[in-house]
């Protein structure tokens, strides 16, 4: 396994970045970023790793969805009472990494989270398929089950009980993230990778490069 794993390396040599040709605002530059990488057709496009801390500091991530980037921030929906919805109303500091290897890039932002508002929730929840919008009913997401039959089950009720009108359930809904740093970050040969790195310094952004 070692071996296997210590004779992976890539020379990454797909692009470069430089401090006078990103956008002036860092959202811009995700979007043109995204775009670009959209056209190489990856899977789950919109797929990053959301890092969350307890009050205490103990860290957890996971993959989900970006489903929006508005209102200055980046937009994501699940379960309020989820573990990550948990550590989100304890800390309100995340971070959200983008890894896109078919362009040899990354992003990452550093940024406070807040819930979207009840219309904004309403709104997305209404354009999910119903399977979905069922599902946001029967998930006590993170939390201990006794079988997957269990599931079966609560999803048999609550297709019984909403049929084709499912009203967004009060756990479920969207945060957005405001950034505050956003790094991006271009590989390049010999591991000396151009790094780009947005501060917010009141309402301004600055950028500076960093070091690999
Ligand atoms: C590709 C992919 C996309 C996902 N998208 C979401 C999502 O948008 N919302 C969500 O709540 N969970 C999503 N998940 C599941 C999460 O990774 C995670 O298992 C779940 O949200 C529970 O996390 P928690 O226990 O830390 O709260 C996704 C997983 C994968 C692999």
């Amino acid at each position: 396994m070692k071996e296997e794993l210590q004779d992976l390396r890539e020379n990454y040599q797909k692009g470069t970045l430089e401090l006078a040709e990103v956008a002036d605002q860092p959202l811009d530059q995700f979007k043109a970023w995204f775009s670009a990488y959209k056209k190489t057709e990856p899977k789950d496009a919109n797929a990053f790793i959301l890092a969350t801390a307890s009050s205490e500091g103990r860290v957890s991530s996971r993959v989900l969805l970006l489903k929006g980037v508005d209102k200055g921030g980046f937009e994501f929906y699940t379960n309020y009472q989820s573990h990550k919805g948990q550590q989100m109303a304890e800390n309100a500091w995340v971070s959200l990494t983008f890894f896109w290897p078919e362009l040899e890039q990354q992003i990452r932002v550093e940024g406070k989270v807040g819930k979207m508002t009840e219309e904004e929730s309403e709104a997305y929840f209404k354009s999910r398929p119903l399977g979905s919008q069922i599902g946001a009913w029967v998930s006590p997401q993170s939390t201990e089950i006794a079988s997957r039959e269990e599931l079966e089950k609560r999803q048999k009720h609550y297709k019984e009980k909403f049929g084709n009108e499912v009203p967004r359930p009060p756990h479920w809904g969207g945060y957005r993230v405001m950034p505050e740093r956003v790094e991006f970050w271009q590989g390049r040969p010999s591991r000396l990778h151009d790094r780009i790195q947005y501060i917010k310094k009141g309402e301004q952004w600055e950028t500076v490069r960093l070091a690999p």
